[in-house]
């Protein structure tokens, strides 16, 4: 593992958006705090963590079968089955995994995530996504950098304030990332359900957190001067959905797969 410096103690005095993410999923690694953020969120929002898993998956296992063998996640979570690794390695079982979270929960939980086929191998890095230097330096143990990479942030873009520069953020790890590699996005979205998406804004704020969901013209942005690989940008259940969702459900989450030229 790559964690940088003693386990850091975990906060049950507020809530997180990892372990709150982990309440919406039905997982037990989450707080009181965050069980009172989660039962008022808007049910869609549990939808949307299902969707959002359910195409980390599905993106996962179609770029194992595009050929890729190396994966950096950032903003990982608390481990749900089946993690990235499994999927990835259950394909091309010589794949390399580079998880990376900033959360002390997940922290905790990493070595659920360094399980690997003996062919592959799987590393932590506990770091904060505004830091690509210190990200990438530890990732360098693991992945080569003159092979592609796919790297994922799921989740996560839309825990990050304007100010905080999420589309700088982004090109400077595709600009560290060898072409033929590919960047794997989802994101919350603010035009598809104006009111239910207001509510979860004011949610997080209430609990302390930052909820920043953008426009479909904001996350394409993120894809700038990238060959966006089909079905191209869409709702998470229609990115090669192919067991039907149930149609009842409608998806606030926009995802999309990228190549590096
Ligand atoms: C909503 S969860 C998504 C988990 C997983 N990627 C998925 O899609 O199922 C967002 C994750 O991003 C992490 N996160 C939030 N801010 C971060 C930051 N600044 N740096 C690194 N990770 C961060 C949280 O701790 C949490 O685990």
């Amino acid at each position: 593992m790559t964690a940088q410096a003693p386990h850091p103690p975990i906060d049950t005095s507020r809530p997180h958006s990892a372990r709150v993410y982990d309440a919406l999923l039905g997982g037990k690694d989450n707080y009181p705090v965050d069980q009172q953020v989660a039962e008022l969120l808007p049910e869609d929002a549990k939808i949307g963590a299902r969707q959002q898993r359910a195409f980390m998956n599905r993106a996962t296992a179609w770029l194992a079968g595009e050929g890729l063998t190396q994966f950096l996640d950032i903003g990982t979570g608390i481990p749900t089955e089946p993690n990235l690794h499994r999927i990835a390695q259950g394909i091309r079982p010589s794949a390399r995994v580079v998880y990376c979270d900033n959360d002390p929960i997940v922290l905790r939980h990493a070595e659920a995530l360094m399980v690997s086929r003996p062919e592959g191998r799987t590393d932590y890095v506990h770091a904060d996504v505004r830091e690509p230097a210190v990200i990438l330096e530890a990732a360098r143990d693991t992945l080569d950098f003159d092979r592609p990479i796919a790297l994922s942030l799921l989740g996560l873009l839309h825990l990050l304030p304007d100010s905080d520069d999420p589309l700088g953020l982004v090109r400077t790890f595709t600009d560290a990332l060898a072409p033929g590699s590919y960047v794997v996005l989802s994101h919350g979205a603010s035009d598809v359900n104006e009111e239910i998406g207001q509510q979860s804004e004011e949610e997080y704020r209430k609990g302390g957190m930052h909820l920043a969901l953008r426009t479909r013209e904001e996350f394409a942005r993120f894809f700038e001067g990238l060959d966006v690989v089909a079905p191209g940008l869409v709702k998470a259940p229609e990115w090669y959905n192919d067991t039907a969702a149930p149609t009842q459900e409608h998806s606030g989450i926009y995802v999309g797969v990228a190549r590096l030229p």
